[in-house]
């Protein structure tokens, strides 16, 4: 694990041992050692809390020195391009940044450039992937029913607008789970078919063993606001009425933030069947996971090459 872009680049193996290795950091029981000083900086373009933060901590915690990176205080406001700022930071040092970016597939002229030498890990490409998110949601679904062959999951909401979405629908496919896809007609595409079915929410919320809701997305909504919130909670959200038609072995995730009494209840945020605190939790342990295997490959590279020159 070079670089964390996109999911389609992870194996089942790689992500399960990304999820062990997590696992190893909240017990407690993983052995870590930084062999050197390393630098790390975190350009998010887009706001962000938990991801934002949670690479902060998972960064401190394995022992690195973090630079943060404040765009409007930097050369980007001169004019500066994404590519020419992160070839800087790795001139000065810098070996990991972690980007949040509004475009689509920034990352591709950075980690298919010979002169970019510091990894890049995707903390969110506009619509495109959200990497880190889907791994840890990953890690929590495992920490609930210890596989994900056969699971059934439903994923609903602002599905087309949704990076969690396409990152989590592509790895739990390969993983063996059963997808279904539910929400406004509007916000579905046909190319999801590739990966579960479309279905009606209330006939299918009795058979889930996971209630995954998306955050609908109102800044990537050319035409503002489309539903009331109450139209939205009423006809796709989570209300307490639909609630009681999961089994109770069933969980409910959300990769937040939430809105509130729009894609669930106000009341079932934390709610006992919820997993949406848990994952927020689970995602210091996920980045350091994939830190420590971006480090160890970025190492390995280095050594590579050295033995080439000598
Ligand atoms: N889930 C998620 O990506 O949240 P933030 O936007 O707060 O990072």
């Amino acid at each position: 694990l070079s670089n964390l872009t996109t999911m389609e680049n992870l194996s089942t193996e790689e992500v399960m041992a990304l999820i062990k290795r997590a696992q190893a950091h909240k017990s407690g029981t993983a052995e870590f050692n930084l062999p050197k000083q390393t630098f790390a900086s975190n350009l998010f373009f887009e706001n962000s809390t938990r991801t934002h933060h949670s690479f902060h901590i998972a960064e401190r915690k394995l022992g690195l020195d973090v630079l943060e990176f404040d765009a409007q205080a930097s050369s980007i406001s001169k004019g500066e391009t994404l590519y020419d700022t992160v070839l800087t930071l790795c001139a000065l040092g810098v070996e990991v940044c972690v980007i949040r970016s509004g475009v689509e597939h920034y990352y591709e002229e950075l980690v298919n450039s010979e002169n970019i030498t510091c990894a890049i890990v995707n903390g969110g490409d506009g619509s495109g992937q959200h990497p880190s998110q889907c791994l840890l949601d990953l890690m929590t679904i495992y920490e609930e029913f210890g596989r994900f062959e056969g699971l059934k999951i439903a994923i609903s909401g602002d599905l087309t607008h949704s990076r969690v979405a396409k990152s989590n629908m592509m790895m739990l496919k390969k993983l063996g789970a059963k997808l279904y896809f539910t929400g406004p007609a509007a916000w579905y595409s046909e190319e999801f078919d590739a990966y579960g079915h479309y279905a009606n929410l209330d006939r299918i919320l009795p058979e889930l063993d996971v209630h995954m809701l998306l955050r609908v997305q109102h800044e990537r909504h050319a035409s503002g606001e489309v539903f009331s919130k109450e139209s939205y909670h009423r006809q796709f959200g989570l209300t307490e009425e639909r609630a009681r038609l999961l089994k109770p072995t069933a969980i409910i995730m959300h990769p937040a933030p939430v809105n509130r009494d729009v894609e669930i209840s106000d009341n079932l945020v934390e709610s006992p069947q919820s997993r949406i605190v848990q994952q927020m939790s689970n995602g210091v342990y996920t980045r350091m996971a994939i830190l420590e295997a971006i480090m160890q490959k970025q190492n390995e590279i280095k050594q590579e090459k050295n033995l080439k020159v000598v």
